[in-house]
């Protein structure tokens, strides 16, 4: 099962109601939500308020990825606000598993995200916890950045650690640099959920969504 979600870091949000409505009704399967806490990454970008008011206007699934140091002080405010799947980076948190299990225990699903410089096989003791692996194929902080090919590798290192640990695999999300033009390599390196801001934001966005259901019909086949 593939799955798409759009990252509204690069929607207008001037309008950005009407935009999560155009993405729903185009058959997006959840909205990634990129919150910046100015530390981890350069940036600052939107928190709970924000998801808040937008839990008004959707019930696509929320995609969260917490580019934020020491997560574990915001679990329980993002599971008000809306939140349905809490990511966090390896790098983030000192007491991974301490994190992943409150996220979990919150009654949200638990990712953790590993930076382009960050091999996969950091995540081996931490991978039965999980639901999702984020694999991130640009450097986070800004959308519109240029994918590292580099990193299509590490799908296929996540699906033998799954085996190597007697574990399913964790549902293996790519975030950064992801368009039509690769996203037909990003699924035959092992990825089922596909992040995509720029490509899905810039243009037509129903005919963007259209193109990568495309593309995962005919990876499935
Ligand atoms: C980058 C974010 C991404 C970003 C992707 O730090 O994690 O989710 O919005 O944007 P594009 O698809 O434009 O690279
Ligand atoms: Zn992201």
């Amino acid at each position: 099962m593939y799955y798409l979600s759009p990252s509204i870091l690069s929607a207008d949000f001037a309008v950005l109601g009407e935009q999560l409505r155009r993405v729903e009704a185009a058959g997006a399967d959840m909205v990634h939500i990129d919150v910046m806490d100015g530390q981890f990454v350069p940036r600052i970008s939107y928190g709970m308020p924000v998801i808040e008011s937008i839990r008004k206007v959707t019930g696509l699934i929320f995609d969260v990825h917490l580019m934020v140091e020491e997560p574990l002080r915001f679990l329980e405010d993002f599971k008000k606000c809306g939140a349905d799947i809490l990511t966090v980076h390896y790098e983030a948190c000192t007491h991974l598993h301490t994190v992943v299990t409150q996220i979990k225990r919150l009654g949200m699903k638990a990712g953790v995200a590993i930076n382009p410089a960050t091999p996969v096989d950091v995540l081996r003791h931490i991978l039965r916890e999980v639901d999702q692996v984020l694999v991130m194929t640009v450097n986070p902080g800004f959308g519109g950045q240029k994918f590292l090919p580099d990193m299509l590798k590490k799908p296929g290192r996540i699906m033998e650690l799954a085996r190597e640990e007697e574990i399913s695999c964790p549902d293996i999300q790519v975030d950064g640099g992801i368009s039509l033009e690769n996203v037909r390599e990003v699924l035959a390196a092992g990825a089922n959920n596909i992040v995509a801001g720029t490509s899905v934001f810039c243009g037509n966005i129903e005919e963007n969504i259209a193109g990568f259901k495309e593309a995962f019909a005919n990876a499935a086949e």
